[in-house]
């Protein structure tokens, strides 16, 4: 099918298979049309089919309320055309950013499912094919019998990655996470599309950087700090990780965050806030590259990141809530400007 899309600044041609969401036809042909879930929630995606009919694969998407469908409205992540359509999106739309990873449907088989804490699990996927992502990204992933696609950031990083890592807490409703949860999965194949996402981190950025996350949020942070160990950031540039959990029981990557921090003690910081108990006496003991404190993860962020916001990107990631509250922080008290806020809204 033709799909042709006008933008506000211009218009663009590009085709999709049959059934495949017009989104992801879209961004596959490396036009960066306006996303943010990718999943039907957020609403960002939406578009008016002036010519053509699409089909909606998903009439009961949380985001559809941004949608008015008697005016032709719809969200570009869950519908495919049914002919050639034109659509309009009330939105600047450009090409993909030269050298960017361009989108595309992938496939892999999951293996190595391991419990994190008594409702994180850990997977991973073995690809079919290589595949680019930039740290701190993520896929959408469809299981067999599932309906729809789930967003997971990638915890790995790795040009030409053969594997992709990634972190679920066991959602009560989640249906993804039921399917994970309630059997092996071992040999299960996954489709998957993307890299998808824009809270990502380049080497060259040449600035401090403040990741803030909350529970499973810590998965692309845990790829961006991977990358910057990898190539010694944090010889010039200074970085703190404040990692949300509710208790010392909810607490995962202890190890492989305090090995981050052995590798660059000066300038990485990594601090453990806990919610919903005191600091147990042992943590200091257990974990001495850790810094452990009581409080909600945007409270402890600020208190420690008091006039140290200069030269600073700072990357959320977590429930909606915790994301919405680290914002606050970061735009009301640390006054940074909103390109240097990244995050992305999947929930
Ligand atoms: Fe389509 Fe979020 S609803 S991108």
């Amino acid at each position: 099918m033709r799909v042709q899309v006008n933008a506000r600044n211009r218009g663009y041609q590009f085709d999709a298979a049959p059934g495949e969401k017009l989104l992801y036809a879209g961004l596959r042909a490396g036009i960066d049309l306006p996303y943010e879930c990718g999943t039907g929630t957020c609403g960002t995606c939406k578009a008016k089919a002036v010519a053509g009919r699409v089909r909606d694969g998903w009439p009961q998407a949380p985001g559809r309320k941004y949608v008015k469908p008697e005016q032709g409205e719809f969200l570009m992540c869950q519908c495919a055309a049914e002919e050639d359509v034109t659509l309009e999106v009330a939105k600047f739309v450009y090409p993909a950013d030269p050298g960017a990873c361009i989108p595309a449907l992938c496939a892999g088989t999951l293996r190595q499912a391991a419990m994190l804490t008594h409702d994180v699990m850990s997977f991973s996927v073995e690809l079919e094919q290589p595949c680019d992502f930039d740290a701190g990204q993520f896929v959408v992933v469809a299981a067999p019998g599932v309906e729809g696609y789930r967003a997971y950031s990638m915890v790995n990083f790795e040009r030409g990655a053969r594997r992709l890592d990634f972190l679920v807490k066991n959602k009560p409703g989640g249906e993804f996470s039921a399917w994970l949860f309630s059997a092996s999965r071992d040999g299960a194949r996954l489709e998957l599309f993307g890299p998808l996402g824009k809270a990502t981190f380049y080497p060259d950025l040449g600035k401090n950087i403040l990741c803030i996350s909350g529970g499973s949020g810590v998965a692309g942070m845990m790829s961006i700090l991977q990358r910057a160990v990898q190539e010694r950031y944090f010889e010039q540039h200074r970085g703190w990780l404040f990692f949300g959990v509710r208790t010392m029981r909810d607490a995962f990557y202890l190890r492989e965050l305090s090995s981050f921090r052995e590798r660059f003690p000066a300038r990485l910081a990594v601090t453990v806030a806990l919610s919903d108990e005191d600091v147990p006496g042992s943590a200091a003991t257990d974990w001495p590259a850790l810094a452990f404190a009581r409080g909600f993860v945007h409270e402890v962020a600020k208190q420690a990141m008091s006039g140290r916001y200069q030269n600073l990107r700072a990357y959320v990631a977590g429930p909606p809530p915790a994301v919405d509250a680290a914002l606050r922080v970061l735009l009301l008290e640390a006054k940074l400007t909103a390109d240097n806020i990244r995050y992305d809204k999947f929930s």
